[in-house]
């Protein structure tokens, strides 16, 4: 069938762009995803607005419309980047109002405001009016303009608030802020690593099994071969007393900007931004009235030494349909998931477009045809042993996951047409064919 690249397992706008998620949580008996939205273009033209989807299950999702447009001095340029933090009743959301002023200004040494702004909702999307909370001049002085993306959590009888900044000596840090209600905030440390990029956006602290991490995501980090392949990187460091064992959270060209969340069985989910800033590849979907996507959301745990795994929330495997065992040369139809162990090396070629291998202690992804990757060449990681994959594939976009979710690539593809043969080797498992997410509109 002709592929018309709607997207059937992940969340995605009917018209507009979007980039980063915001405010996820679950509150009211809904799980509340809202994201970065320029609902007038594709391209990402004029002020950023949060969109806001809700769902009882993770499965039936209702967008509700654009529920936060630049409507105030203070967030005129931009409603960006914050989080969600349910207080009882009430839903209280925290983002950054971006300002650019008039004038001849670089807007990082001058020319931006950053302002911290909250607002509360009871029902997820009617919004009470606008406090200003902090602003340029409440950051230290060795702050450039560009401090965002604010991410709240409780901890004991304090609150606590973390945001992403660039110093003025270009180097990315993550500020902390405590309150005793959410209104009044106090700054209380700088926390950063020497030499590792020029500014951190989207910071968000977590605990999982006790042991704490911090989530960044970090621009200004040289490319290596293995590592820090895309234009900007994002991932966690273990956080418990320096920062330390900074790990990429997905290897494939399609991922940043992430945001983490607690549901209330404990599980803690963690939900990307399927797309990145400043790509030299492209997404033909803008041509036809829309761009990006967000990722699944994601079960993180930790391994006995720490590092996280991360697998697609179980609740996806309701939409299997039906399933059949893996044979070589198959064909298979869009969507479809893929579970598989492996023996040792293997290689999957899906369609004539896309082929991923395992040889060596080296997971590649690669685009055999430039049509279907619109730019995207190679991905490629290190993994010492590769037991299992597990591959999500949408109409376009795949994420795949690699040894009990141990690394993950993510990544757009552009395929003409839904089916494809798919051969491999070196496996054994089980294609399941997938029903859609209903995605209903209630709002724009
Ligand atoms: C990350 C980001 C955030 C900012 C938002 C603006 O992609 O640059 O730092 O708040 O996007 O849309």
């Amino acid at each position: 069938m002709k592929n018309n690249w709607r997207q059937k397992l992940h969340l995605e706008p009917v018209s507009g762009w979007l980039n980063d998620p915001n405010g996820l949580c679950f509150f009211g008996g809904y799980y509340h995803v809202y994201f970065q939205y320029a609902p007038e273009s594709p391209y990402g033209k004029g002020g950023k607005c949060w969109g806001h989807w809700q769902s009882p299950d993770l499965l039936n999702w209702t967008f509700t419309g654009t529920v936060l447009r630049p409507d105030i001095p203070e967030d005129r340029n931009g409603v960006y980047s914050g989080c969600a933090f349910p207080d009882g009743g009430i839903l209280r959301l925290f983002y950054t109002g971006n300002v650019k002023e008039e004038g001849d200004h670089d807007y990082t040494t001058s020319g931006r405001g950053a302002n911290v702004i909250t607002v509360s909702t009871s029902n997820g999307h009617a919004m009470s009016e606008k406090k200003v909370l902090l602003r340029n001049s409440d950051y230290p002085s060795y702050c450039s303009c560009h401090v965002r993306d604010p991410k709240v959590w409780k901890d004991a009888n304090i609150y606590r608030m973390v945001l992403g900044a660039r110093t003025l000596s270009d180097e990315g840090c993550v500020l902390f802020y405590t309150s005793p209600d959410l209104e009044n905030w106090s700054f209380e440390k700088r926390v950063s690593i020497q030499d590792f990029g020029y500014m951190w956006e989207c910071p968000d602290l977590f605990r999982i099994d006790g042991r704490e991490y911090l989530s960044i995501s970090p621009q200004g980090i040289p490319h290596e071969e293995y590592r820090f392949q895309n234009v900007y990187s994002s991932g966690y460091f273990s956080a418990e007393k320096e920062l330390a064992d900074y790990q990429e959270w997905d290897f494939g060209f399609d991922f940043y900007a992430p945001q983490t969340f607690e549901v209330p069985d404990g599980r803690r989910i963690i939900i990307g931004w399927m797309g990145i800033g400043d790509i030299p590849y492209t997404n033909p979907t803008a041509e036809l009235g829309w761009q990006h996507c967000l990722t699944v959301p994601r079960e993180i745990t930790a391994a006995a030494d720490g590092s996280l795994r991360q697998a697609p929330v179980r609740e996806l495997e309701k939409l299997r349909r039906g399933s059949s065992e893996l044979t070589d040369g198959m064909t298979v139809e869009l969507p479809f998931e893929l579970s598989a162990e492996s023996y040792g090396d293997f290689s999957i070629e899906l369609g004539d477009y896309l082929i991923f291998e395992y040889a060596d202690g080296v997971f590649t992804m690669r685009f055999t045809d430039d049509k279907a990757g619109c730019g995207r060449d190679i991905r490629k990681v290190r993994l010492s042993s590769c037991k299992d994959i597990r591959l999500l594939a949408d109409t376009s976009s795949v994420e795949v996951y690699l040894s009990g979710g141990e690394r993950v690539m993510s990544s757009r593809f552009y395929p003409a047409d839904t089916s494809a043969k798919l051969s491999f080797r070196g496996l054994s498992g089980t294609i399941y064919e997938l029903d859609e997410m209903e995605v209903k509109s209630d709002g724009k």
